[in-house]
């Protein structure tokens, strides 16, 4: 896998504030899948605002292709999928939305308009591409951010939340959709079993830095680590006993 993305120290914080992250350094190859996980206010959503040319890093610099990222350009390879839907969402309806990325790629008619409809379709949202944004529900909304994503076809999708409000058969749905994607994703998450699926690796970040980058069944199979920062090893990584051998009573033995 060749380097898409690299981070040398990045100091990441918000404008007369103390800084969120600092020293942080990492690199993302293309192709490649990583969990971000850190309890409530670690700064999950900073980084990707910071890696999204959003908000600019206090000290550091991250590379994207080679190319030092400067703040504020319009960068068609990445992706960000918003935590909270309503930040992404602005446009009258779903469909004009989705299209909104794409057609600052450049793209129109009917390349646009096949598009839009494959996004859409990959979502699950066909039969409301006409519907105003503010009128979906809160999991369409999610969906509606994750296709606005995905129309731009971009070499790096990071997800902030992206399992948050979906119910079971739509998170299993978008599970499968990102399972299939040749695309580098970055997935930030309270949602360690998803996590789990998707990613190869995963970082953990609390009190401003990176305490683990590593393989994900041995960094979130690791109780000392998770319990230190607010997390716990996934269901599925816990050993369970097996189920009790129980002999149920029988009705025609008088028991
Ligand atoms: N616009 C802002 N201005 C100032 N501080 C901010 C701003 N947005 C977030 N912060 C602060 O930055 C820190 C990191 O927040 P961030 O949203 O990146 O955390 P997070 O890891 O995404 O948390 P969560 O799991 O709750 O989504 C928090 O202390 C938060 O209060
Ligand atoms: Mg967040």
């Amino acid at each position: 896998m060749t380097e898409m993305l690299h981070l040398d120290r990045v100091c990441v914080g918000w404008p007369g504030h103390a800084p969120v992250l600092r020293d942080i350094s990492l690199t993302l190859h293309h192709g490649e899948r990583v969990g971000l996980v850190g309890p409530n206010g670690a700064g999950k959503s900073s980084l990707f605002l910071s890696i999204a040319g959003v908000l600019a890093p206090q000290a550091g610099t991250i590379r994207l292709n080679g190319q030092a990222l400067r703040t504020g350009q319009f960068l068609p390879d990445v992706a960000l999928v918003f935590q909270q839907a309503e930040d992404q969402l602005f446009c009258p309806t779903l469909a004009e939305d989705v299209a909104f990325g794409a057609r600052n790629m450049g793209l129109e008619g009917a390349d646009l308009d096949a598009r839009v409809a494959q996004a859409l379709a990959a979502c699950g949202l066909s039969a409301l591409a006409d519907r105003p944004v503010h009128q979906l529900s809160g999991g369409e909304k999610r969906r509606a951010c994750i296709a606005g994503a995905l129309v731009m076809r971009p070499a790096l999708m990071l997800l902030d939340e992206p399992s948050a409000a979906l119910d079971l058969r739509n998170r299993r749905n978008l599970i499968a959709l990102l399972g299939r994607t040749n695309q580098a994703l970055v997935v930030a998450s309270h949602d360690l079993e998803l996590v789990l699926e998707l990613c190869p690796r995963v970082i953990v970040i609390d009190q401003g830095r990176i305490c683990a980058d590593g393989p994900v069944r041995q960094v979130l199979g690791n109780a000392g680590l998770m319990a230190a920062h607010g997390q716990e090893v996934p269901h599925s990584l816990t050993p369970h006993a097996p189920a009790a051998h129980v002999h149920l009573p029988n009705p025609a033995a008088g028991l």
